[in-house]
């Protein structure tokens, strides 16, 4: 028996002067959920359209279930189910229509595929109400969970899900956050691509770091923060953030890295400090941050995060282009 279900070796993809896939190497376990993290257009999406055959690599060798893709599409296509970035559905029909649509795609029809799209709908909560409405009424959210009851009707062992809760609100992303662990729980095996620190840090078993084309890490969210030796984060909130107050921080000892982060929950800026010893230097951020003129709101110890050991790699934030 094949313990990978997923197996990515020296895979590259150039699009004329583009790079998007540089060399990449990778192996998803059987019931693994791993995560797939990185910035715009670090390729994650050109991963995922790789495996599931709708972008052919430039070399290198994909295998799904054991099965080589270019020799296999067909049974690749039963073993995979998809969800991509962009949402596929039809417009014009509700959700037990397009579920029938796509049903019929896989082959599936009858009461079989009668029974499947009534289990997947109640799966993914879908109230009846809601779904007797075209798709052009529904929330982001909602389109997303009926692109996943799509995705599952053929009964696939591997999910592939390009970044569902991109722009979904805290309520929606919570609820798919829960269709997902479930999908792990019974079993299947998931590649989840997010730039979303947090998500890929609380849902995956393993995570790779994708930035420009290339794999940047590898391992299980606590390995990653292990590695680089970051146990340790200062998140202070001042009163404002100036190009002064970053120096003044920059400059005390002890600090590995200082940047500037926004808190999505509580919709403010916080200047995170990552360092070994947080307890340690605590009075000279507080003093630092005093003698340029700055008021502390709050300040705040916890751990290293995926977060900070991707800026720590890369020197740069994920949100960083978002910020600018
Ligand atoms: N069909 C294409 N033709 C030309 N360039 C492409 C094509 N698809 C992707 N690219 C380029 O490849 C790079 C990787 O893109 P990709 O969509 O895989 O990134 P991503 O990590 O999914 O980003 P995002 O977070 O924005 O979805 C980008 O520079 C992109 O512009
Ligand atoms: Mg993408």
């Amino acid at each position: 028996m094949n313990l990978n279900d997923i197996e990515i070796d020296a895979v590259t993809k150039r699009f004329e002067d583009t790079v998007a896939v540089d060399n990449v190497s990778m192996k998803v376990a059987k019931g693994e959920l791993f995560g797939l993290l990185g910035p715009n257009g670090a390729g994650k999406s050109t991963l995922t359209k790789m495996l599931c055959g709708m972008v052919n690599p430039t070399s290198g060798t994909i295998k799904v279930g054991g099965y080589n893709i270019r020799d296999n599409a067909m049974k690749v296509k039963e073993l995979l189910g998809v969800v991509p970035q962009d949402i596929v559905l039809y417009d014009y029909m509700n959700a037990r229509e397009n579920l029938a649509f796509f049903g019929k795609l896989y082959g599936l029809s009858g009461g079989k595929l009668r029974d499947r799209i009534e289990e997947l709908l109640k799966f993914t909560q879908l109230d009846e109400k809601a779904v007797k409405r075209h798709i052009s009424t529904y929330s982001g959210g909602m389109k997303r969970r009926v692109n996943i009851a799509a995705a599952l009707l053929h009964e696939p062992q591997v999910m592939l899900l390009d970044e569902p809760n991109a722009g979904l609100d805290p309520g929606n992303r919570l609820a798919l956050w829960e269709i997902i662990q479930t999908l792990h729980k019974e079993g299947k095996t998931i590649v989840l691509t997010t730039h979303m620190m947090d998500e890929a840090e609380e849902l995956s078993d393993q995570v790779a770091i994708m930035d420009k084309g290339k794999i940047i890490a590898l391992g299980s969210p606590r390995q990653l923060i292990k590695k680089v030796k970051m146990e340790n984060t200062i998140t202070v909130v001042p009163n404002k953030i100036t190009p002064k107050l970053m120096e003044a921080v920059k400059k005390i000892s002890g600090v590995k890295r200082s940047y500037r982060a926004y808190d999505e929950e509580e919709k403010i800026e916080t200047i995170k400090i990552i360092t070994e010893r947080a307890e340690d230097i605590l009075p000279e951020v507080v003093s630092g941050i005093s003698s340029v003129g700055s008021k502390i709101l709050s300040v705040q110890l916890s751990r290293g995060t995926l977060e900070d050991v991707f800026i720590l790699l890369t020197g740069r934030s994920l949100r960083e282009e978002e910020q600018l």
